[in-house]
């Protein structure tokens, strides 16, 4: 897969005037989003997801690292260039809809599109099909101020997909719904992550949401600290980050990444299960075959087919499988 966006080792300090002192809400955050991935950055309150959130979608400057978008480099574009690139490559859906309460779901949708200088029968034409697919075609003249607040969530929905972007950023998507409506959006955000490809960009406290996503991110404190779900790329990841596991107690890793690990197994990572659910995976420094024979009480031996190294122990080998 294509990657979209690539984060860099991202910081971001705010300084308080008023009180000379600053908040470190980043700590030097890497991430890349392939296309028609559905990734959600879950942690609790404070950790940075609107942070990082807003300096991908461009609304915002880090203090340091970079934000590659198709190769761009956001952080160091232009401000015109950057008004375009927030118009027409992201789409932004924010806990309370961003809506403009005063005008109605059509226009809500229609005048995002206005911007762009489309002519008023394709605006039209393309309104009206957002609406529909986000179910809310018949609340079109309604104000903004009077939709429930699932219904603002597909209006904001539709606003957002209004310009065909590469990527949908939203944070806390679900925060101010029941949990019904809840369920309803984010089984739409997931039938259009698999139905258009559209690419999705979660914030989310709650593990509930993070959970229909492909792969989630977890936050502490300006920090990863982990990956949930499929596709995580072990290489990846920090040395010493935990892989969690999801729901089912299952890691989905890569065959090529899967083939590296297993050769290496025995000698490079240490695992240790710390809770239920989390593994802490932590390299073991290259131990010469002298270390391991002392740290193990065995003796290393090559197997004559593939040359991997094995202990003496082994009754065939942990890569070919020949018999010793
Ligand atoms: N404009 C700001 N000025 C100063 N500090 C800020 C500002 N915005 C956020 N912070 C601080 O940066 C840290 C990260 O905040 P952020 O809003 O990114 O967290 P969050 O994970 O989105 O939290 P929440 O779940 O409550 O929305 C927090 O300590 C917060 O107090
Ligand atoms: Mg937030």
């Amino acid at each position: 897969m294509r990657t979209l966006l690539s984060a860099k080792n991202l910081y971001h300090i705010y300084q308080s005037r008023k009180k000379h002192t600053s908040v470190v809400a980043l700590k030097g955050v890497s991430l890349d989003i392939d296309k028609g991935e559905y990734i959600t950055v879950v942690g609790p309150s404070g950790s940075g997801k609107t942070t990082f959130l807003r300096i991908l979608g461009g609304l915002m400057r880090p203090t340091a690292g970079t934000v590659l978008f198709d190769n761009q480099d956001i952080t160091k574009m232009p401000e015109e260039d950057l008004t375009m690139f927030r118009r027409n490559d992201v789409g932004f859906v924010f806990q309370e809809g961003n809506l403009q309460p005063d005008l109605s779901a059509f226009k809500n949708v229609a005048n995002s599109l206005a911007l762009n200088g489309i002519p008023y029968q394709f605006r039209k034409k393309r309104t009206m099909k957002l609406l529909k697919t986000m179910g809310v075609a018949h609340r079109k003249d309604q104000l903004a101020v009077r939709l429930s607040g699932g219904e603002r969530q597909r209006v904001a929905l539709a606003r957002a997909m209004a310009n065909n972007p590469k990527l949908i950023i939203a944070d806390e998507p679900t925060g101010n719904v029941d949990y019904k409506t809840s369920v309803r959006l984010l089984e739409l955000f997931r039938q259009l992550n698999k139905t258009v490809g559209m690419t999705f960009l979660f914030a989310t406290h709650s593990n509930h949401v993070a959970g229909y996503a492909d792969r989630s991110v977890e936050l502490r404190d300006g920090l990863f600290l982990g990956q949930h779900g499929q596709n995580i790329d072990l290489a990846k990841l920090d040395m010493t980050r935990m892989v969690i596991m999801d729901s089912n107690n299952r890691i989905t890793i890569p065959e090529s990444i899967m083939e590296q690990i297993k050769n290496n197994l025995e000698f490079l990572w240490n695992i240790e299960v710390l809770e239920k659910n989390k593994i802490l995976l932590s390299p073991i420094e290259d131990w010469s075959k002298e270390e391991i024979e002392k740290e193990e009480g065995v003796e290393i031996i090559e197997c004559p087919i593939c040359h991997i190294e094995n202990s003496s122990k082994a009754k065939f080998c942990i890569k070919c499988g020949t018999k010793f």
